[in-house]
């Protein structure tokens, strides 16, 4: 379902230089004795999901759905991007929704915040608040103010508040698993064993998903071909590993520091930002790292491309993810007088014109402005797909991490801000 396509990466990119190296790393995820090797459930997560909270967060899913048009998740950084992420794709940006999804605790904006709270006044709405730490305090901070706007809502009813609320959160520790507790909320569990950016398939994104009506058990379906696929330590036969080998020779070998995640689908827009976090989160530590950067075009050719075509070189990649076929196509219809001049472009569907601007971009890209491109293959963007990919970049960033000797699953880096800004908000 994913092909890695090195034809145009300009410099050479040797993979049997890599072979013994990708087949020891394999072994070191596959075996668990890698560092973080505390954290590797997500791998054989997509057969291994707890089936009967499965069955209970379709149930839950679908009651909550029957009580309220309007919910509102609450959730940063791995707690939030990767629901969003298969949502927008999925579903694209303007499908006719039953629900309306709201996301907080992503922002401390107080505008932002406001203005959902304005949004939801009168209403009764559910959530959905998400923190395997249960002490994060960006949703903290949001699950207060939309927990006491729900339950004003609710009126006489607040009595029955916790049918409203559902905690994602750990098994037993933290303060939101305590609340949980007292309050009596519907709960389910991230395992202790997965961490934030490597929780999409857990009920982190899924449940989310089954509110969005996207079909999760497809989802598993793609995510299970993946562990299939990717379970091979033969860097010639693993798409997965072929791009993490790719990337890190750009990296190590030609000194390029930046990749650029591109789409030509809109609605991908969520990925790329669930795949900074993936990959920058997981490898920018101890002064390594590539910084990943993203960018959706057509618009940001338009701002962008003029950089990457013309300004400073030896910088960055691209990789570039291309989509062989849209869920929905378009063909354009000829005018009679053709003042614009689009006739000649009747005989292409919609899609096929965005084809042949990557196409062409990659060429201007590559022979012209002599920035390397690794390209992804993708077949569509279905919830199959979304499972798949999700599982197969989870793998591959695992071992280009390890091939930069890092711990793929920790984020020392994140807490320095919290200790910062906890001193200057006076926090004991
Ligand atoms: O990948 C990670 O671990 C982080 O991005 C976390 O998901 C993020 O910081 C949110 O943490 P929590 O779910 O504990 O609130």
């Amino acid at each position: 379902m994913i092909k890695t396509i090195l034809k145009n990466t300009l410099k050479k990119i040797d993979l049997n230089k890599y072979e013994s190296k990708v087949k020891n790393i394999h072994n070191m995820i596959h075996n668990k004795t890698g560092a973080g090797n505390e954290f590797l459930g997500w791998t054989d997560w997509p057969t291994n999901y707890d089936k009967s909270e499965y069955a209970k967060m379709k149930t839950i899913s679908t009651e909550i759905k029957g009580m309220v048009k309007d919910i509102v998740v609450i959730g940063i950084g791995g707690s939030y991007l990767g629901s969003r992420a298969a949502i927008e794709m999925v579903n694209g940006l303007h499908a006719e929704e039953t629900h309306n999804i709201y996301y907080a605790g992503h922002t401390l904006s107080s505008t932002y915040t406001y203005q959902l709270l304005k949004k939801l006044e009168n209403k009764k709405f559910a959530i959905v608040v998400i923190s395997k730490s249960g002490t994060t305090t960006e949703p903290a901070i949001a699950f207060r103010l939309f927990k006491d706007l729900l339950s004003k809502n609710l009126g006489k009813d607040k009595v029955n508040l916790n049918k409203y609320i559902v905690a994602i959160t750990d098994k037993s520790k933290g303060a939101l698993k305590k609340q949980a507790v007292e309050n009596n909320y519907q709960t389910f569990t991230i395992n202790d064993d997965i961490g934030g950016r490597y929780s999409v398939l857990t009920p982190v994104g899924i449940f989310i998903m089954m509110l969005a009506n996207i079909n999760t058990d497809l989802v598993l379906e793609g995510a299970q071909l993946a562990m299939k696929d990717t379970n091979n330590d033969d860097v010639m036969k693993n798409e997965a590993y072929k791009y993490a080998v790719a990337r890190d020779s750009l990296l190590k070998d030609y000194n390029f520091k930046s990749e650029m995640f591109v789409a030509y689908e809109i609605q991908m827009q969520l990925i790329a930002e669930w795949w900074k976090q993936l990959f920058g989160e997981s490898e920018g530590k101890n002064g390594q790292g590539l910084l990943p950067t993203s960018a959706i075009f057509s618009t940001d050719l338009h701002s962008l491309g003029q950089f990457i075509q013309d300004g400073t070189k030896n910088v960055m990649f691209e990789t570039i993810v291309k989509i062989k076929k849209t869920p929905h196509d378009l063909s354009i219809a000829k005018d009679e007088l053709d003042l614009e001049g689009l006739n000649y472009l009747t005989k292409f569907s919609l899609h096929e014109i965005n084809n042949v601007a990557l196409e062409g971009v990659l060429e201007a890209h590559t022979k012209d402005g002599l920035v390397p491109n690794i390209v992804l293959e993708m077949d569509t963007m279905d919830s199959k797909m979304f499972g798949y990919l999700s599982y197969w970049f989870m793998k591959s960033c695992a071992m280009s991490s390890y091939l930069l000797e890092i711990n793929p699953f920790n984020q020392p880096g994140v807490e320095v801000y919290k200790q910062r800004m906890f001193k200057l908000l006076g926090k004991k």
